[in-house]
């Protein structure tokens, strides 16, 4: 496959703790061989291409890398192409990138184009400014919701967070708020017309992905998630599997890895969830 000119990321000091850079060299080197099937070796490329919104994060490389496994094709996002590009160093010259600060509707519509399907995983550091939850994990992501169109785009997976219908959730208020601004970018999603899935994990780490299995819920509890913690590869193997999965249609869900169950066994649970029962 010929991969666009492009900026990929690497990561920096300031990202400790995310791919290490064997492993996103050993990721990114299938885009190079050409693979362009959909899933572990079945080819299926009328699926399409996937848009990363927030690849550059460090759930999005974990992201990147599960579709670079999959032969999956995908764009990712970044505010700034070099700084990524310097993140992620030579190993992953071959993606292709779309420079988009998704507060502008405009660059959303951009990055957008000729996508089938999202996981958006981008969100904001910021407790305050211009640059925070109300502009991103809101703004940015009613701006990526309103640029898919129902049709067009198949399926929009996004990533928010537990605890984000209760202000009273401890990582709500130990954010100040910003989980309340997540809440709203969901019901976007949800009232939009698209297929979509929403996946809300517990705190995010980069331990080993399939040692531990993985508990799905519903109802956001987070008093039974206190504490719970998810892989980031565990969580990119079950975003990427919501894609093009008639199962995960408008289903909400709570995960955390739970060393009780068998790894794996995430994919059974995934085909009991309810879905949600807002209708558009
Ligand atoms: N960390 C946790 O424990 C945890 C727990 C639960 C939920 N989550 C959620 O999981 C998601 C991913 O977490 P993470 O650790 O991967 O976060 P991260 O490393 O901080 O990545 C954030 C991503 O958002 C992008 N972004 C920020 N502002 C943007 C803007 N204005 N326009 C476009 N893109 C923008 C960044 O892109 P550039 O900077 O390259 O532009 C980056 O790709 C976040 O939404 C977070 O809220 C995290």
């Amino acid at each position: 496959m010929q991969l666009r000119e492009s900026h990929l990321s690497t990561p920096g000091p300031q990202r400790a703790g995310s791919l290490d850079r064997r492993t996103v060299i050993a990721a990114l080197g299938l885009l190079a061989t050409g693979c362009t099937a959909w899933g572990s070796g079945s080819s299926d490329p009328a699926r399409g291409r996937v848009l990363v919104a927030g690849g550059s994060g460090r759930a999005g490389r974990y992201v990147m890398r599960e579709l670079a496994d999959g032969g999956i094709p995908f764009r990712a996002t970044t505010r700034n192409v070099d700084e990524a590009r310097a993140r992620l160093g030579d190993a992953a010259a071959g993606i292709d990138w779309v420079a988009a600060d998704l507060r502008d509707p405009a660059a959303a519509r951009a990055a957008m184009r000729g996508v089938d399907h999202v996981i958006c995983v981008i969100g904001s550091r910021e407790l305050g400014g211009d640059n925070s939850a109300r502009f991103v994990d809101y703004g940015a992501v009613r701006n990526l919701v309103d640029a898919a169109t129902p049709g067009d785009v198949r399926h929009f997976v996004l990533l928010t967070a537990i605890g984000v219908t209760d202000p009273q959730s401890p990582a709500n208020k130990a954010f100040k708020g910003a989980l309340e601004w997540r809440f709203k970018g969901e019901e976007h999603l949800r009232d939009s017309g698209l297929d979509y899935t929403i996946v809300r994990p517990g705190g995010l780490v980069d331990d080993p992905a399939g040692v531990k299995g993985v508990v799905l819920a519903q109802g956001d509890d987070w008093r039974r998630f206190r504490g719970s913690t998810i892989t980031r590869g565990d969580l990119a193997k079950v975003l990427v599997e919501c894609l093009g999965n008639p199962a995960a249609d408008r289903l909400t869900f709570e995960i955390a890895n739970d060393p009780a169950l068998p790894p794996g066994a995430w994919r059974q649970a995934l085909a009991s969830l309810q879905p949600d029962l807002k209708q558009t």
